[in-house]
């Protein structure tokens, strides 16, 4: 089975809009976009539209994430990836997507607004939050709603990585009938090799890279869809004709430099001695029952009064999160790895909590 035929026909065979950047990418006298041909603020030809998929861009992803550039789609972070993916593979009303709460909420609502269905295999705190591998299995072999199969390793809020063994499970329950997607935002955090590497051989497999997390690049928006050109292809069709800001692209191609890359990897140095000093700070509080380290830049616990552990802490600076509509996540909270002064802050707060619970 063709990955055309797992898409929604309609974007098949949709004829897609051609921008002037993408129909005329030289230089030149550009008389053909209704461009400004001044620009205001003289820097970064804010007048012009961008390049759809900037280049040096794509070759700095391309290197990073050690894929060829027709495999790779920059979006406007993960969450435009996995909203692209939904739009394109699930029919209204008629296909569903695979989640395995409690995992990353975009997954829902991407289905949501597509008005796809949902399929939970639900991970268990008894078992760990571990993934429910064989019921993956048994809901993709029994429901041929299912196009699309979200995976996220490491787990967030849970922080566990998908082992190779479940992965090539899922990767072969899936073929054929689904795309699998390994969303691997927080991947710089853990040991375990990107599923990237197994894109050569198997075209329904997807995986998702950001900058957002490891590459402390939140407030860009700048995120990777990795796949084989048939599932990038159809992306292309409906992502917007100019996905990603000139500012951004220059920001992004800053920060893929040497020097800022050695910088990173000092970050991430930093970011597991400190996860070492958060999980030591909270060892041996009454207040805390259990406690997920995982393998991502944060820890999951579950506390005796979580609403008001929240709020305390809030009331003294320190926001945490918090899952009061989740009954998966009952009672627990999760927190990210900070600087040496936020941890510094949050172990002040959580002796003041300690001492007056
Ligand atoms: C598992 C997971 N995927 C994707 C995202 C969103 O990433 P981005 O900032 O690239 O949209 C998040 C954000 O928290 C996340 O936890």
């Amino acid at each position: 089975m063709s990955i055309e035929s797992l898409a929604r026909p309609e974007i098949v065979a949709m004829k897609p809009y051609s921008s002037a950047r993408k129909e005329a990418p030289g230089r030149g006298v550009l008389l053909n976009a209704n461009e400004s041909p001044w620009s205001l603020l003289g820097e970064d030809e804010l007048n012009r539209y961008p390049e759809p998929q900037p280049g040096e861009l794509v070759a700095r992803l391309a290197k990073l994430y050690d894929v060829p550039e027709p495999r790779l789609l920059v979006t406007r972070g993960s969450d435009e990836g996995i909203d692209l993916l939904t739009r394109v593979f699930c029919r209204a009303g008629q296909d569903a997507i695979l989640h395995c709460p409690p995992t990353f909420g975009m997954y829902r609502i991407a289905a949501q607004t597509q008005g796809a269905d949902i399929v939970s295999v639900p991970r268990d705190a008894q078992t760990g939050f571990r993934l429910d591998t064989d019921g993956v299995v048994r809901a993709i072999g029994s429901d041929p709603r299912i196009k699309l199969v979200f995976l996220t390793s490491p787990n967030n809020p849970t922080g566990d990585v998908i082992d190779s063994s479940s992965l090539a499970r899922i990767l072969e329950a899936t073929a054929g009938r689904a795309l699998l997607i390994v969303d691997e935002a927080y991947a710089e955090y853990c040991e375990q090799p990107s599923a990237a590497g197994l894109i050569d051989q198997r075209e329904h497999l997807v995986v998702l890279r950001t900058l957002s997390k490891a590459w402390a690049g939140a407030g860009l928006r700048c995120g990777t869809v990795l796949a084989q050109e048939p599932v990038i292809d159809l992306l292309r069709r409906i992502i917007a004709p100019y996905p990603l800001a000139s500012p951004v692209t220059s920001l992004a191609n800053r920060m893929l430099e040497g020097e800022i890359m050695q910088r990173q990897q000092e970050m991430l140095r930093a970011v597991r001695r400190n996860k070492r000093r958060l999980l030591e700070m909270l060892q041996d509080r009454p207040f805390v029952s259990e406690i997920w380290p995982g393998e991502a830049n944060f820890v999951l616990l579950k506390a005796t009064q979580p609403g008001e552990m929240l709020s305390f802490c809030a009331s003294r600076g320190v926001i945490l999160r918090g899952y009061p509509n989740d009954p998966s996540l009952s009672g627990c909270i999760r927190i990210s790895v900070g600087s040496d002064d936020d941890l510094t802050a949050l172990e002040a707060a959580l002796d003041a909590w300690e001492a007056q619970s």
